[in-house]
């Protein structure tokens, strides 16, 4: 081990000199060109035995799972099965059920980001430190329904969990039910690595294409509480997209896809994830952004006390954004829009939530609301639908163009809600007795912290 190292630090220390020296002559004969370097590319084709061996028995026993796979790029540049399912040394996870089936190859059903980034480092790398792959770690550290067993484990595993993702246990060559299976954004993996790829670039076609559109956020990106597909489909942009996108290029490589070439207006992934003119694609969604709006106050991403966004300046971000609109809009267009995103933030913060939580400290200090518990009051959960549902459409209403969610499911909600929680706020300190405290049913999960690195 030890000589073939020194012998690598010598191979290199020559290479460099080389160069020098190369370097050297080119910069003395300016007569001559400089030497191009060449890269170095070598197409395998020959498939293992072993590798073989999975397609061929699989085409009869998943012929759907190697039906996708054939049509997806991996295929075409001949990357098989075994090469995401065979067993690393770190893989704890080796089904031990499918050794009857091939006694020959260890397999591993769980393929993680750990294992893509072999082959994908730069997005793995990225994906790994952005709020998707690290939202277990957050919501736990925020979330009431957790951190107080609000709700019970059923409830969790069929709702939060799908989205959020699971800690994946992986024992005695078993998956544990409850937690598998599972493709949450943010799962944990036997192997320690967080998040799971196939969230938006689904097995076993692992699409480009797929993740560019709107339906592959949309999955967990709707509802009350954070309606973007609604709000996008909704937009004049997702309008556009419902009306011709199927006749746009999706399958342009990476860092190639042109706004206003090969698509007319923005999907999701290209305000948020692509490349477009200088600004690079990322797999870290807190890039760009210059506000944390799901927040129950809105602050600025590196703010944001659960998980601060690391180097994160928002003047720079918000200037990414503006350079994704200026391949379509003039700079007049996207700051007169920017403009009034960020007026209806401060509007959202000083005029609502402020305010309401002024109201309800006060009952909390009074005495009139029992701070126990989260959630089991009505003006709890008041106050929290007010930041949670409302607060936000009108928030992600005004950042991404839809009015009715900016207005009719935003600012009015807001302003009767906050009507709701003054009424019973006065008639509390009218009483002077405390408010009624809910039994809540459906509780009882469990509520100590998971280890997130196993
Ligand atoms: C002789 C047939 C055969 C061969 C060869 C074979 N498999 Fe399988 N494999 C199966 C069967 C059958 C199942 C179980 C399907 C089911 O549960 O319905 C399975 C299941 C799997 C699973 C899912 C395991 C789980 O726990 O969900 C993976 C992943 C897998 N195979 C990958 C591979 C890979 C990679 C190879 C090549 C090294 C391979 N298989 C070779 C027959 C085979
Ligand atoms: C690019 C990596 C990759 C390649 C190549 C790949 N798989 Fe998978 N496979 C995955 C991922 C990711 C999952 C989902 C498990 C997870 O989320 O960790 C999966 C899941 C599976 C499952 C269980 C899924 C189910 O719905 O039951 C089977 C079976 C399977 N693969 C077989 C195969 C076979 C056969 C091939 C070759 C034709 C293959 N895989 C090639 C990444 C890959
Ligand atoms: C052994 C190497 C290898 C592994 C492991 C691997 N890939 Fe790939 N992947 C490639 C190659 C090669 C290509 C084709 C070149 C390209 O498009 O970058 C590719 C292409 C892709 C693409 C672009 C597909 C398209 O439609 O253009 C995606 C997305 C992708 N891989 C995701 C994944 C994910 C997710 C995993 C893990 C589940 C994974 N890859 C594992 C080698 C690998
Ligand atoms: C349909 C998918 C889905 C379900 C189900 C779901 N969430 Fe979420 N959750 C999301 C998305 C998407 C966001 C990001 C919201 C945003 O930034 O607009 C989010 C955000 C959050 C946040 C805020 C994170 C932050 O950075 O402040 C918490 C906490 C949270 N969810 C907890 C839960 C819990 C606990 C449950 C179950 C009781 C749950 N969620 C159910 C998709 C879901
Ligand atoms: C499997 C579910 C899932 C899918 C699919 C998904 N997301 Fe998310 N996303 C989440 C969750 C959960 C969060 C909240 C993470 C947290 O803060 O704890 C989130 C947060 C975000 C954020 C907010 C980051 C921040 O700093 O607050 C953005 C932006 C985002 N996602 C964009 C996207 C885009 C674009 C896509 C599609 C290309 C997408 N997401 C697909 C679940 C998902
Ligand atoms: C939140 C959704 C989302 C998740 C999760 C996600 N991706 Fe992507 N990925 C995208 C989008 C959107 C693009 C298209 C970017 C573009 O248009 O250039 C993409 C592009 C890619 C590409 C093509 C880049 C190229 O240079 O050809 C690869 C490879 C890739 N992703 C791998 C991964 C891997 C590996 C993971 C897990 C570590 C992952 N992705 C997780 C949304 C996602
Ligand atoms: C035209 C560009 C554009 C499109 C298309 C778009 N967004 Fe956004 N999105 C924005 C802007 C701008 C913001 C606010 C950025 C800021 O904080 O300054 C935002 C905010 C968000 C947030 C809130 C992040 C936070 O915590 O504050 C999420 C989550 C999100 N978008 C997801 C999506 C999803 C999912 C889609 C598609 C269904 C989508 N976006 C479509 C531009 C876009
Ligand atoms: C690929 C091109 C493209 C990109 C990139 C793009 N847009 Fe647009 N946008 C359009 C088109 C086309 C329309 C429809 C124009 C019309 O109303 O006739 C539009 C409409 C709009 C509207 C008018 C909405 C309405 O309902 O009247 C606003 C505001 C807007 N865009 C803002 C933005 C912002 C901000 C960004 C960047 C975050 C952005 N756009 C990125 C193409 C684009």
């Amino acid at each position: 081990m030890k000589l073939s190292k020194r012998i690598g630090a010598t191979a290199l220390v020559v290479v460099v000199s080389l160069t020098g020296v190369c370097m050297s002559i080119a910069a003395q004969s300016d007569s001559q060109p400089p030497s191009i370097q060449l890269k170095e590319y070598r197409i395998e084709r020959a498939i293992s035995e072993e590798a073989k061996g999975c397609i061929e028995c699989h085409a009869e026993q998943t012929r759907g799972i190697v039906a996708d796979w054939a049509a997806g790029r991996h295929a075409h540049a001949n990357v098989t099965c075994l090469d995401c399912h065979g067993v690393g040394p770190a893989d704890t996870d080796v089904s031990k059920g499918h050794l009857q089936f091939d006694k020959e190859t260890k397999i591993s059903p769980v393929v993680s980001p750990k294992d893509c980034s072999r082959c994908h480092p730069g997005e793995a790398a990225q994906h790994a430190k952005s709020k998707h792959a690290n939202t277990l770690e957050i919501i736990w550290k925020i979330d009431p329904w957790l951190n107080h067993g609000m709700n019970n484990e059923i409830e969790r595993s069929t709702g939060c969990s799908h989205c959020h993702g699971t800690i994946v246990k992986f024992e005695g060559g078993r998956f544990d039910k409850k937690a598998w299976p599972n493709v949450g954004v943010g799962r944990i993996n036997p192997d320690g690595s967080k998040g799971s790829c196939s969230s938006c670039h689904t097995r076993h076609k692992f699409s480009l294409a797929e993740a560019r559109k709107p339906e592959a956020c949309g999955q967990c990106h709707l509802g009350p509480d954070h309606p973007q597909i609604e709000i996008y489909k909704e937009s004049k942009h997702g309008a556009i997209y419902d009306a011709e996108g199927r006749d746009w290029n999706w399958n342009a490589p990476a860092g190639m896809w042109t706004p206003g070439l090969d698509y007319r207006t923005p999907t999701c992934a290209v305000c948020h994830i692509s490349g477009a003119g200088d600004v690079s694609t990322s797999h870290d969604v807190t890039e760009r952004l210059a506000w944390e709006t799901q927040a129950p106050l809105t602050v600025r991403p590196a703010d944001f006390e659960p998980f601060p966004a690391v180097d994160h300046n928002p003047k720079r971000e918000r200037m990414k954004m503006e350079k994704v609109c200026y391949a379509c809009h003039s700079k007049a267009w996207t700051r007169g829009h920017f403009f009034r995103f960020d007026r209806a933030v401060d509007n959202y913060n000083d005029v609502y939530y402020t305010p309401a939580k002024e109201i309800i400290d006060e009952l909390y200090e009074k005495k009139l609301l029992s701070k126990e518990k989260p959630l089991d009051e009505k003006l709890e959960i008041d106050m929290y639908e007010l930041w949670h549902h409302e607060g936000r459409r009108a928030r992600f209403g005004a950042a991404m163009m839809a009015p009715d969610y900016a207005w009719w499911h935003g600012f009015y909600e807001l302003k009767k809600k906050f009507m709701e929680i003054e009424q019973q706020a006065e008639e509390l300190i009218k009483s002077g007795k405390p408010a009624k405290v809910f039994e809540v049913k459906g509780t009882g999960g469990d509520t100590t912290k998971p280890d997130f690195a196993p």
